[in-house]
C-alpha cells in the first residue's frame, strides 16, 4: 500500500511586502500517490505555491500540509520532500553521479550505498553511461534527467516539480514526460507538477488545477487511463481542448 501522504492546501494566501497578492485563499487536496498538475497564466502564483509547499517561503494565511494515511499531520523529514525547478541547478564541478548522490551525502549515507542508490536512479532515468560526465558535457534534456534523478534518489514521498521540461524542445519534453511518469509511478510519491504545457498536464496528471490570479479557477479530473495515454487519440485531444477552453475562460476572468 502506498504510504505517501495526502497534500492538503487550506485557504493559503501569500501577500508580498510590496503589496502583490500572489495567492488568495487557495484550497485543494492531492491524494496519496496522486499527480496533480497546476496550470495557469504567467504570474498567477504557481511557483509561489510550490515554494511554500517546499518550505522555501511562508504563507501569510492558511497552510499547505501533509497528512498521513491515518489522518495525522505529518512534517516530511529531510529527503521525504523533493523539489525540482525549471533549471537543473546542477553543481558544475561534480559529475552526474556525484550530483545525483549529493542529497545522500548530505544525509550522511556511506559512499558505497550512495553510489549504489545513485546508480539505480540514474538507470531508471535513462542515463546509463553518463555517470562520469560533467554537467557541461550533457544536453539540456540530460541535465533535467540528472536533476530529476537527484530529486528522487532519497525516495521522497512528496515530489514538487516546477516546469521541469520548460527549457527543452518538444520532442525531448515528450521523452522526459515518459521518464517522469515512470519515475513517479515507481516512487509512488504524491506529486504536484507546475507546467505551461496543456498536453504535458493531460499526459501526466490525474487532476488538473487551472489557476488565475492566485485562485483556483477550475479543477478537472483527467478521464484517461494512467497506463497508456496516447497523445494522438481523440480522447486525448478532447481533454487538451477542454483545458485550453478552461484556460481561455480563466484569462477572461482575470481581464475583467
Ligand atoms: N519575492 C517576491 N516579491 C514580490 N512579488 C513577488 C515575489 N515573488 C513573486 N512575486 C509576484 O507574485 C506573483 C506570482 O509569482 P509566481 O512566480 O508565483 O508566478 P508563476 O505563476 O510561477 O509565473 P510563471 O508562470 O511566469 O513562472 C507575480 O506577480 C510575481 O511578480
Ligand atoms: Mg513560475
Amino acid at each position: 500500500m502506498n504510504s505517501a501522504p495526502e497534500v492538503v492546501c487550506e485557504a493559503l494566501s501569500r501577500r508580498f511586502p510590496n503589496g502583490v497578492c500572489a495567492l488568495d485563499k487557495i484550497s485543494f487536496r492531492v491524494p496519496s500517490g496522486g499527480l496533480t498538475a497546476i496550470i495557469g497564466p504567467s504570474g498567477c502564483g504557481k511557483t509561489t505555491l510550490l515554494r511554500i509547499a517546499a518550505r522555501l517561503d511562508q504563507s501569510t494565511e492558511g497552510q499547505i500540509r501533509c497528512v498521513s494515511r491515518d489522518g495525522t499531520p505529518m512534517l516530511p523529514r529531510a529527503g521525504q520532500l523533493a523539489v525540482c525547478f525549471q533549471e537543473a541547478r546542477l553543481l558544475p564541478w561534480r559529475t552526474a553521479l556525484e550530483n545525483v548522490a549529493l542529497p545522500l551525502e548530505l544525509a550522511g549515507v556511506d559512499r558505497a550505498e550512495r553510489r549504489m542508490r545513485a546508480n539505480r536512479v540514474i538507470h531508471a532515468a535513462g542515463l546509463d553511461g553518463a555517470q562520469q560526465r560533467m554537467p557541461a558535457q550533457l544536453s539540456g534534456g540530460m541535465r533535467m534527467r540528472v536533476a530529476l534523478a537527484r530529486a528522487l534518489v532519497t525516495q521522497p514521498s512528496v515530489l514538487l516539480l516546477d516546469e521541469p521540461c520548460s527549457s527543452v524542445d518538444e520532442f525531448t519534453r515528450m521523452q522526459l514526460d515518459e521518464e517522469i511518469r515512470r519515475l513517479w509511478q515507481a516512487s509512488g510519491a504524491t506529486t504536484i507538477l507546475v507546467t505551461h504545457s496543456v498536453s504535458e498536464a493531460v499526459f501526466l496528471a490525474d487532476t488538473i488545477i487551472v489557476m488565475e490570479h492566485g485562485r483556483v479557477h477550475a479543477t478537472h479530473t483527467v478521464e484517461l487511463p494512467q497506463g497508456g495515454r496516447d497523445r494522438t487519440s481523440l480522447a486525448f485531444s478532447q481533454e487538451v481542448e477542454f483545458i485550453m477552453r478552461t484556460l481561455a475562460c480563466a484569462a477572461g476572468v482575470a481581464r475583467r
